[in-house]
Parts: C-alpha cells; structure tokens; sequence
C-alpha cells in the first residue's frame, strides 16, 4: 500500500494535489512519501520483531540525504556500496555502525577511508578483498568485522540484469569453497570473522529462493560454527519484489519474508541483517511528467512526454513495467485507448510503453510513473544533454524539494574548455 490516491478526481500525493508540485517545481520530478518509506521500513520491523536484527537499506535504491535521513532516524542501517554511498549514509546522520559495505570491487582508498570513519562490517566478496582489507587493516591497528558473501548457487527466478546468486554471477564466494576461506580470514591479522552474508538478487516475486539460499547458509553456518568459528550475524542481502503490475501481481509480504527467515534461520541464536531497497522506496515515489505533444503515427498514437529514458531508464533497460496513470482522473465511462508512450531522447529505445492503454490526453496532461522510488532517480543521467530532474519529499499536506533541478548554467560549468583550444 502507498499514498498515493485520487481525491476529488485528483492524484495527491499523501494531501498534497500532484499538480500544485508541477506548478511549483516543473516538470518532470520524483516524488516521494514520507508515510510510505516508514510503513515499509515498518513492515520489515515486524517481520523481524521475533529477533535481534538491524534493517539496511539499500542506498542504491534511493540516495537523496532527505530520504536517508528519514530512515536512519527510524533506526534503520544503511547497506552501501561505494565510497560515495558511505558518505552519503553519514550525511544523513547515519553512525558508522550501522553502515554495511557490499560490492565486489571495493578500492583500497575505500577501505581505508571506511576503517577509520566507523564501518559494522564489510561483506567480502573474494579472497584478494579479504587480503586486501587484512592488509589495510593491520596497518592502520584495527580490526575489521567481516562477513564473507556466499554465493550459494541458487536461481532467483528474476530479470537475468538483477540475478546474483548462480554461480556464472560475478557476486560472492563459491559457497563449497566458504569454509575454506573462512579458515584462511581466522588467520589474518586485523580480520574478525562475525557473521555470513548471502544476497541472491532483486525484485524476488517467490520466497523459495529465499529458502533455499537460507538452507545453505544454515547448513554453512552451522559448519563453521563446527571449524570453532563465532558466527553471530547473518546477513540475508535485500531483494524482495514489489507488485509493478497492480492488476495482477502480488509478491509476498514482509511478514511471509520475515517468516521464512524464522523457520529456516530462527533457531541459530544469530543476529539477523537484511539489505531491503526496492521494498522500502519503489511505491513510495512516483516519476511525475507532462504531455508535449500527442502525435498520430502510422495506426498508432505516440503519447511523447518530458521524462525520457535518462530519467528513468529501467523500461529501457530491462523492459520493466511500470503503472502510468493520469494524474487528473477520467471522467467514469472514458473510453481508454492505446498509446506507445515515449520521451524526447533520440533512441528507438526511450520508449516507456507500446501500446498502453489510457484514457484520452491531450498536450500539458500530467501523467505518473507508479513505482519509481527505486532505481529511479539514482540510475538517471544527463543524455541529450537534459539536467537531471527534481526531487520532492511530501510529509502530510506539505512537501519540500528535496534536490533542486540544476540550471542550464550549472550543467554546462562542468565542463572545462582546455586554454590552447
Ligand atoms: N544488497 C545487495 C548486495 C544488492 O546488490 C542489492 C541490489 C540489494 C541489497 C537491494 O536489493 P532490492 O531489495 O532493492 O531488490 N537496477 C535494478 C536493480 C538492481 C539491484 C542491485 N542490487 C532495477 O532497476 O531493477
């Protein structure tokens, strides 16, 4: 469930009307729920509530400071994946630890600068990063708490971009090869082995993944546990999926999630860590746009607006779907008609939707994205030359910009002209 309703024939979103942003801020623009983002973070609380855990969200989902802060004064630890999302999370008053940091090619700066501003743990990825963190370790006089990513093997049934868990992907440490590098990191100076941590991929929309990358963390946990290593934490990684398609998708539920965990981890005294990003943020953002024009092709209608696959990439990217909706609600009885909804971008491949149907719109209708809130506005960029877009945080009836939409001046002050040009 969102914020995101029509009152009066309006979309608002939480109590603020759609088009009193527009009028505001311009279009295009993300939106986001406050309401939303805490009943989702709240949702993973529950599900956990039987245990010891902390929730990371995933920053790569979503990294506005605004929607950080937000998270992290709810309790919430932040799962990142560069230097970059490390400062972000401390930006948004996140203490070091509660941060994560995953990823495969972690840089030796990065590991230095996360040593000695405060890290919870470093899930490594290969043995030369296990040595590499060692090696930094040691020589700064501290130690780093590590949990090494499993790759456990396992098909998550997603989108092949956003799989993680078989073992051609480049994610983690061959699970049969764990104990062995477990042993190795107990030896190394400035290593202290915590915990294990698995991520299968994204947009899950079956929990038997889940439980069967579990079963093999269980059975390795308990292994290790055996070779008389302290393994205390358990990092399950993020992944599960929201419904795109309202009309006919339904992904489980936290609460199910949350269950599943319990049976397969429950009894192993362990802390539990999840890394949850795109069920937090996806349906508590939307991609906010206008009509430009409303253009006849041959036995098709383009529908062109001002967002284009640099905003929002993902259709282009993987074929994703997403809900567009109008934002001024049709009369009841409107006929929908089909239209192939496409932005500016001069590729084939800047098209949102073929042949969706909507009801009729004309040139300056706005129309929204449903579920950008992830992979949204962190994958857009400046193709064609467009600056990227604003970001708006709405809080009951009132809403601020959240990142301002940079002017032509600033976009163009980036580049430098070399003197002897
Ligand atoms: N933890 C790790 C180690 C990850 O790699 C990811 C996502 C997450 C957590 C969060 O997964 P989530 O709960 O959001 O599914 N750009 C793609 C999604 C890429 C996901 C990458 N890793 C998309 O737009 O669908």
């Amino acid at each position: 469930m969102d914020h995101f309703l029509y009152r009066d024939g309006i979309l608002h979103a939480e109590d603020v009307p759609l088009p009193e942003i527009a009028r505001q801020v311009g279009t295009p623009f993300y939106v986001y729920s406050s309401a939303t983002l805490e009943r989702h973070f709240k949702l993973f609380q529950e599900a956990l509530g039987w245990t010891d855990h902390l929730i990371c969200f995933a920053i790569k989902s979503n990294s506005n400071l605004a929607v950080l802060k937000l998270l992290g004064d709810l309790g919430a630890g932040m799962d990142v994946v560069s230097g970059g999302e490390y400062r972000r999370a401390r930006a948004a008053g996140v203490p070091g630890d509660r941060v994560v940091f995953s990823g495969v090619g972690k840089t030796r700066e990065e590991i230095a600068y996360v040593l000695e501003q405060g890290i919870r743990q470093f899930n490594v990825e290969s043995e030369p990063e296990l040595l590499a963190i060692s090696q930094i370790a040691a020589k700064l006089g501290v130690s780093a708490p590590i949990a090494l990513r499993v790759n456990p093997d396992v098909d998550a049934k997603t989108h092949e971009k956003i799989a993680t868990g078989k073992s051609e992907n480049k994610f983690g440490i061959p699970i049969a090869r764990a104990r062995a590098v477990y042993a190795q990191a107990a030896d190394l100076p400035g290593i202290e082995v915590i915990g294990v941590d698995v991520h299968i991929g994204s947009q899950l929309t079956d929990l038997e993944p889940f439980a069967q990358a579990f079963a093999k963390v269980r059975d390795l946990t308990l292994q290790l546990r055996e070779d008389g290593h302290d393994i205390r934490r358990l990092d399950l990684g993020g992944g599960l999926g929201i419904p795109y398609e309202r009309s006919n998708s339904a992904p489980p539920l936290p609460i199910e999630y949350g269950k599943v965990i319990e049976e397969s981890l429950g009894d192993l005294g362990c802390e539990i860590e999840i890394e949850p990003g795109r069920l937090i943020s996806g349906n508590a953002g939307m991609l906010v746009t206008s009509v430009i024009y409303l253009k006849k092709g041959e036995g098709r209608d383009f529908l062109i607006v001002d967002a284009a696959m640099n905003d929002l990439v993902r259709p282009s990217m993987y074929g994703a779907y997403h809900d567009i909706v109008p934002v001024i609600e049709a009369e009841p009885g409107t006929v929908a008609q089909p239209y192939d909804i496409v932005g500016p971008v001069c590729e084939t491949g800047d098209t949102f939707a073929k042949a969706r149907n909507m009801v009729p719109l004309a040139a300056d209708d706005l129309v929204a994205f449903r579920s950008a809130g992830a992979y949204g506005a962190v994958m857009s960029s400046e193709y064609n030359s467009r600056p990227l877009i604003p970001e708006v945080l709405v809080r009951g009836g009132e809403f601020a910009l959240i990142r301002a939409r940079p002017s032509f001046e600033e976009m163009l002050a980036r580049d430098t002209i070399p003197e002897w040009l």
